[in-house]
């Protein structure tokens, strides 16, 4: 990490913990941003040194006024300024001869009305400085440990370990009311505002040293900096809400293969690699986040225990979906839960105490689920009916998951009206994540699976892989040419030399030539196609001749195909045809280029259908280790046909090998399509390559 983020870092403890606060543009006007600020740093019960700064006033809200921050006795850690537009670079020049090292600039009027180089100025003053500085165009944090509430959003927070970091600030708003109803806890709400200094990667290190934290929750737009961001180091758990699509990455995406970088799904590899967790909606969200603080699942048996046997179909789908394994020992089951349910219940997973089972059916099955170490996590469902009380429900649970130590996984949800509702309160105000939707709690549940797989993943330093001398010479003289493409068979040759696997090719440019290759490497049957570097459709103009079997067809196509592409295609300068097996297997693609914000990305992926119609593909951004090469591999849906299926299987070593190797010229071109790039049993070979430099 450069040493200056890391200072930054450093510097916001003077913003989360600061021994004094000044609000510069503090008003008496309560209509005022300024006055609410003060209101909520006064009201939240802030204990350190208050300095409201305005230059008539003498007193606000009971605390005497600074007409500047020159004025103030005492040192200053922090300051909130809340002044129009204009006037922010002279405040944040005091503020650098006050030695404040923490800001928040809540003021707009900066890029996000195309007033870039206003706010250049502000970073440039808070990097000279060493100033941590939050925004501007914020509406502030809250920061519950420190009982500091530097924002213009509502007073009241609910303390507890979630940090929300949130590039929208009406949204943090609106969810800090939500949470509050919910009783979800928070720790921080921080508004990033325009991120023009402090960003998430700042964010996140700081809150991966702070004990009053467990979790970090991000709703994200777009990352500014994609390299900083790839930078993160991640010691908690990080969910992530990102909303809308890459669209100025998807017009930078020029071949076939690029034209599915550069969008969703890179910001998919991007958390996916870095660790975090993604989520697809604010509830989904936040029930992770809720269910991230609970302990780790020592192992994969989930136990669902039900009064609704439609809930609890519904949740063992989930689980099904999210790859979370039930416990499955009936003989067992029914010998631990029959006494917690009339006759006509089912011990069967899910556990279904039935519609009439209350508060101590509930109370003795979760008991039973909490003291066996047979069940590694346990999900409690509840449909509301009129003779169970969902609140008494809710305490009965409480008190056992309490007096079992919270030794394990505990999600719930209540499906109901009003009262299940304050049930819900019950539980995450006991902080037992429980939601609405079951749905949601087995996601919640998914999350915690999902980070302890994060968290067994080994600590990996990955270099950029450099490009052998002979790769880059080939790559070089092509430019001086004034080339922007490699032929096929200086693309092969520079993959080759990379270490990606091809099948037997060769390179001729009369028939002689062409059979003495083929004979060499015992290469029929054969595919021959044209080079010429100004022929772009091959197969158009006659280039293209696949399954040539022996030497004598060889020779006939070859003729063949010359002369019917000179008719096509007469302006064309000719330069041979590239011979290459025939090979039979699994279609597969793997690319690279270059991400605008994130640099080069690999691609990988089944070909055909998959990759045109289902777009079932999957990215890495480079440098990638072996393990995460791996993951990628595993990730796309269609995986169980590399798997083998019906006979047909890849040789999984070989895509991993051609995924390391395309690393290593990333840095040095514009773009790699291997296309295919065929796998079967014994191996996979790139059976066609282009190279854009
Ligand atoms: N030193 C001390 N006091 C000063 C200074 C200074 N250099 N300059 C001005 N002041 C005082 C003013 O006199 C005034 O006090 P008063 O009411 O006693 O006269 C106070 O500071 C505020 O200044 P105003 O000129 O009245 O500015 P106003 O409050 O109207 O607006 C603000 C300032 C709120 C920063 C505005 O410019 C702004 O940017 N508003 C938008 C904020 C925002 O929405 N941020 C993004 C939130 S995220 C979201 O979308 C929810």
């Amino acid at each position: 990490m450069s040493e200056d983020i890391a200072i930054k870092i450093q510097n916001l403890e003077k913003v989360f913990n600061p021994r004094s606060v000044a609000i510069v543009g503090a008003s008496s006007e309560p209509a005022k941003v300024g006055y609410q600020i003060l209101n909520n740093v006064v009201q939240n019960g802030y204990k350190g040194k208050i300095y409201p700064i305005n230059r008539k006033a003498t007193e606000i809200l009971g605390l005497p006024c600074f007409p500047s921050l020159l004025e103030v006795p005492g040192d200053i850690d922090f300051a909130v300024i809340a002044v129009p537009a204009p006037l922010v670079e002279g405040v944040l020049k005091e503020c650098v001869q006050k030695n404040v090292k923490g800001t928040v600039i809540i003021t707009s009027g900066f890029s996000e009305i195309g007033k870039v180089k206003e706010e250049q100025v502000l970073k440039d003053i808070a990097d000279k400085n060493n100033i941590a500085l939050l925004g501007p165009n914020t509406f502030g944090f809250v920061y519950s440990p420190a009982k500091l509430n530097a924002s213009f959003g509502p007073t009241e927070v609910l303390p507890g370990k979630i940090a929300f970091v949130s590039q929208s600030g009406a949204l943090a708003i609106s969810l800090m009311g939500w949470t509050m109803m919910e009783k979800i806890g928070l720790a921080a709400v921080v508004s990033l505002g325009n991120k023009v200094d402090i960003g998430e990667k700042e964010l996140i290190e700081y809150f991966n040293d702070d004990p009053n934290v467990s979790v970090i929750l991000i709703y994200m737009e777009g990352i500014k900096d994609g390299r900083k961001f790839m930078s993160t180091k991640i010691k908690k758990p990080v969910v992530i809400l990102k909303s809308g699509s890459s669209q100025r990455g998807a017009q930078a995406a020029a071949s076939h293969t690029g034209s599915l970088s550069g969008s969703d799904k890179i910001y998919s590899a991007v958390f996916n690699q870095l660790g975090m967790m993604r989520a697809k909606t604010f509830t989904q969200a936040f029930g992770a986040a809720c269910t991230l603080s609970l302990p780790m699942p020592k192992g994969e048996d989930t136990l669902i225990i039900t009064n609704g046997g439609g809930i609890g179909v519904s949740a063992t789908d989930e689980c099904e979906d999210f790859g979370i394994k039930l416990l499955e020992d009936p003989a067992w089951l029914e010998e631990k839960f029959r006494q917690t349910m009339p006759e006509f219940g089912s011990t069967k997973n899910p556990i279904d105490v039935t519609g009439g089972g209350g508060c101590e059916s509930y109370r003795k099955a979760v008991r039973i689920a909490l003291g066996e170490d047979k069940v590694k996590a346990l999900v409690v469902l509840y449909c509301e009916t009129a003779v169970t009380d969902p609140v008494q429900v809710a305490k009965a649970i409480v008190e056992e998951y309490i007096a079992a130590g919270r030794n394990k996984p505990l999600v719930v949800a209540m499906v109901g009206g009003e009262r299940s509702r304050q049930a819900i309160q019950t539980f995450n105000e006991s902080q037992i994540p429980a939601m609405t939707e079951v749905r949601e709690a087995i996601s919640g549940l998914k999350a915690l699976y999902n980070w302890q797989e994060i968290v067994s993943r080994p600590k990996e330093n990955v270099p950029v892989p450099a490009i052998p001398a002979k790769a880059l010479e080939i790559i070089e003289a092509i430019r001086k040419e004034g080339r922007t493409f490699l032929l096929e068979h200086e693309s092969r040759q520079v993959l080759e030399i990379c270490g990606v696997p091809m099948p037997k090719w060769g390179f001729a440019t009369t028939a002689e030539e062409a059979v003495k290759v083929a004979e060499a490497v015992q290469m029929y049957p054969i595919a021959m196609k044209i080079a010429s570097v100004d022929i772009i459709h091959k197969s158009d103009v006659g280039g293209v001749i696949l399954n040539i079997k022996n030497a004598e067809e060889l020779k006939a196509r070859f003729a063949q195909m010359m002369e019917t592409v000179k008719r096509n295609a007469p302006k064309a300068e000719l330069l041979g045809v590239n011979l290459c097996q025939m090979v039979d297997g699994l279609q597969c693609i793997v690319g690279m280029n270059k991400d605008p914000q994130f640099g080069p990305a690999v691609m990988f992926g089944l070909g055909g259908i998959f990759v045109e119609v289902l777009k079932d593909v999957s990215f890495r951004i480079v440098p990638f280790s072996e393990t995460e090469a791996q993951r990628l591999v595993g990730e796309i849906k269609a995986k169980k046909l590399l798997d083998g299926y019906r006979g047909q299987g890849a040789h999984k070593e070989s895509i991993i090998k051609t995924l390391m190797a395309i690393q290593k010229i990333a840095q040095h071109v514009k773009e790699v399509d291997i296309n295919p790039l065929i796998t079967n049993k014994d191996g996979s070979y790139a059976v066609d390559a282009r190279i854009i430099i």
